[in-house]
């Protein structure tokens, strides 16, 4: 599936961290208005997608509808409504008999719903793997992929079988966009921390048009702290993770909302080189990735505890970088001047960020 599409990790919003099945024809147009009047879209974020639960039945033909009493004006209409404003528009769907909500899902219909998909104007399909018949993910996966390409529209492929099959190995062919990696992510840091260490072996296979996913993004949700959330957008960012916001993005919460819309960090992900940081240091407080940027270096001095910890930042050893190195912290926005051989931060935060 050689499209094009996903050069750099896709941007958006999904509804399922927030809303899960409580979604409906309102919610979806007065979240695109959201993401374009509060500033979402203009930072990058450019799929609205709705998630599992729009779901009807399969007509006589075979052909999937759309729920009558949520989606009364069908899924046409709102890519319609999106695509007026610029967005692109994405659905759900599941590579089983049900979805994981007990709606339809495609399995034996691939080339039906990937038609359909086609003729409402769909930028992005995510696909899940609830209810299957226990058939290998490939072959499953391969057969939706084969129906969206036989429509000739362009839409994004997005593996969602939970890093089952080990799908970075076979999603970059596949998919040739991203695939999960993990569990549904939680609103917890417990949750947070447990998907990254995940991430520490396969960082390595996201790459141009295919990225590893962490899952969608839980700043906004939960009880989650300022530093909690900055931690996990930082990595989620530097990992090369599709950055696909999660909060209700009519009425974000004030702090989601700035970290969202964070520029650099931001820069940092959609950066064109398109490597993710890797691990070079793992304490029993803190971690180090950092990674190569078409224009400098990140590290993410990371302080996964509760108490504020001393980081030291090897150049040499950590970066392969030397001579003077000139330090910016990305969530400060400051330069913090120039340094030889080694940075060292006191990081009362659980996170911080640098780029050279
Ligand atoms: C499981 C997926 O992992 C979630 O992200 C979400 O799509 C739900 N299914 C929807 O039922």
């Amino acid at each position: 599936l050689d499209n094009g599409l996903g050069r750099t990790p896709p941007m958006g919003w999904n509804t399922w961290n927030h809303f899960q099945c409580q979604v409906n024809e309102q919610l979806l147009k007065d979240s695109a208005d959201a993401m374009i009047e509060l500033g979402f879209y203009k930072a990058g974020y450019k799929y609205l997608n709705l998630d599992d639960c729009w779901e009807g039945h399969r007509d006589e033909n075979g052909y999937i509808t759309t729920d009558p009493i949520t989606f009364p004006g069908g899924i046409k209409a709102l890519a319609d409504y999106a695509h007026e404003k610029g967005l692109l528009f994405g659905i759900y769907s599941d590579a089983g008999r049900l979805t994981c909500a007990r709606r339809i899902g495609s399995l034996g219909y691939e080339d039906k719903d990937a038609q359909r998909y086609a003729e409402w104007g769909v930028d992005f399909l995510k696909y899940d793997n609830c209810h299957n018949d226990g058939s290998p993910e490939i072959q499953r996966y391969v057969k939706m992929r084969d129906a969206l390409n036989r429509t000739g529209r362009p839409i994004f492929y997005s593996i969602c079988e939970w890093g089952k099959s080990k799908p970075f190995l076979w999603g970059r062919a596949v998919g040739n966009r991203y695939w999960r990696t993990t569990l549904d992510i939680r609103a917890t840091w417990a949750s947070i921390i447990s998907i990254i260490q995940k991430q520490q072996m396969i960082t390595k296979y996201a790459g141009p048009g295919g990225w590893n996913d962490p899952d969608m993004l839980q700043i906004g949700n939960g009880q989650l702290t300022l530093e909690e959330q900055r931690s996990h957008f930082s990595l989620w960012a530097a990992l090369k993770s599709p950055l696909l916001l999660g909060f209700d993005i009519r009425n974000p919460p004030v702090e989601a909302k700035a970290i969202a819309l964070n520029e650099e960090i931001i820069a940092i992900n959609q950066d064109p080189l398109g490597l993710s940081v890797s691990i070079v240091q793992r304490t029993r407080f803190f971690d180090i990735w950092t990674g190569p940027l078409s224009d400098g270096y990140v590290a993410v001095l990371f302080n996964r505890g509760e108490i504020p910890v001393v980081i030291t930042l090897y150049f040499a050893s950590h970066c392969n970088l030397e001579g003077e190195i000139a330090v910016r912290d990305l969530w400060e926005h400051a330069d913090k001047g120039n340094f030889t051989t080694r940075f060292v931060l006191l990081s009362n935060f659980l996170f911080v960020f640098f780029f050279f």
